[in-house]
């Protein structure tokens, strides 16, 4: 049957995500892979959630394998708040609003609050994703450029005075950014807050990898700093636990979290209650203090062997920032090379990463750039993986210096 004169004007205009068809091209057993952004599977807290979902199962499986309140399980949305409160995120679990993945989080958030046609500021590269779901309500995009400090609150506040119609939505990842690997510094979390104050716009924060911190220190939340209710914040189980078990959570005021529950109603009826009540248990149990150490111990010397390994096989014309958390080195490669083309020669010499037009707008942009994920390989294939790649372009800088 021929479908093509059936589907909506909203399914016409859905694309595939770029990166999932990119991925399955570079499944083979003796590709290096920095292409995925998914964590280690061997860092699952395997043992500590199987004896959890057992215990759950025979003690509160009556609740937990039945449907569940579409806000969210009570003593996980109790067990986040406290979660997020110890993070200086000012909360009850009535400002919290359990999701399948903070994936819909960005979708419901959208479905609230985006107009066709209306303009949403987002940062360039950014979390495909979030473009693609703001896409589906047939946002228009108005640009922020984001550098290694993330984007920057003075050139955001000139683009919203000369924007019009008014943005009413910033979509922000502003610590250790997917694709970018940047971070906005402290001093500048504020003064993007007093932005969104002068022009009265949302903040969404998405921030699956703040917890994933290689600095040693605190980086606080631009929603720790949010005394009016400004900012819609997006947590996430996926990298610190599971992403399998699509949790993800929202936090913001409980007349917005009222808004994106009902929305949610006819998306999924209730995320997973059985995963909701694992995690809960999880998180009371006090596990997650111990796993999250083993996890940064191993991300952290990952990040450090990508990096040195840059340092010592990239060409020196090949800038590339060095991040402070999360998944993800961002690399710009002379003007004049292409991350596109190159990307044949890369899986030719058996090393794969994802090229940076996937995280633009507009086609034709970041031809020049490229994502490597460090999260996925050990530090001895990371190194090896980064010396192919270096190969690869000396090769391309010896043809075209
Ligand atoms: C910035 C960002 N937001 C949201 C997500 C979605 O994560 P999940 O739905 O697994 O919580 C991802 C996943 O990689 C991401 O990088």
């Amino acid at each position: 049957m021929d479908y093509s004169n059936l589907f909506s004007a909203n399914a016409n205009r859905m694309k595939p995500s770029i990166i999932r068809a990119l991925l399955k091209l570079v499944q083979q057993a003796d590709i290096i892979s920095f292409a995925g952004g998914t964590p280690d599977a061997d860092l699952f807290p395997q043992e500590i959630l199987a004896d959890t979902a057992s215990r759950v199962i025979r003690e509160q499986g009556k609740l937990a394998l039945q449907y569940g309140e579409t806000v969210g399980w009570k003593p996980l949305r109790e067990q986040v708040a406290l979660y997020l409160s110890a993070q200086g995120i000012n909360c009850t679990y009535e400002n919290i609003l359990i999701t399948t993945g903070s994936q819909q989080g960005v979708y419901l958030a959208g479905l609230t609050l985006i107009n066709p046609g209306d303009q949403v500021l987002v940062e360039e590269p950014s979390y495909l994703g979030g473009l693609l779901a703001f896409q589906n309500f047939q946002a228009k995009f108005v640009t922020m450029p984001c550098g290694e400090q993330g984007i920057d609150p003075a050139q955001v506040d000139q683009l919203v005075s000369r924007t019009s119609p008014k943005p009413k939505l910033l979509y922000t990842i502003p610590t250790f950014q997917n694709p970018a690997g940047s971070t906005l510094p402290e001093e500048k979390r504020d003064q993007l807050l007093e932005v969104a104050r002068k022009h009265d716009l949302i903040i969404l924060e998405d921030n699956p990898y703040g917890e994933l911190n290689y600095t040693g220190k605190t980086i606080k939340a631009i929603k720790s700093f949010d005394t009016e209710g400004r900012v819609i914040y997006l947590g996430s189980f996926s990298k610190i636990a599971s992403p399998g078990m699509r949790l993800g959570w929202v936090c913001a005021d409980p007349s917005l979290i009222a808004r994106m529950t009902m929305a949610k109603e006819t998306a999924d009826v209730c995320t997973d209650v059985l995963s909701q009540s694992i995690a809960a248990e999880f998180f009371k149990g006090g596990h997650l203090k111990d796993h999250l150490g083993r996890l940064i111990g191993t991300y952290q010397g990952r990040r450090d062997a990508m990096l040195s390994a840059i340092d010592q096989y990239f060409p020196k014309s090949i800038r590339y920032n060095r991040p402070l958390g999360g998944f993800f080195v961002w690399a710009e490669l002379p003007e004049h090379l292409n991350a596109v083309t190159l990307f044949e020669k890369a899986i030719a010499a058996k090393v794969a990463y994802v090229v940076g037009t996937a995280f633009y707008t507009k086609e034709g942009q970041g031809l020049n750039t490229l994502r490597m994920a460090f999260c996925t390989s050990n530090e001895e294939k990371i190194r090896e993986g980064v010396k192919r790649l270096g190969g690869v372009f000396q090769e391309a800088l010896r043809e075209r210096p």
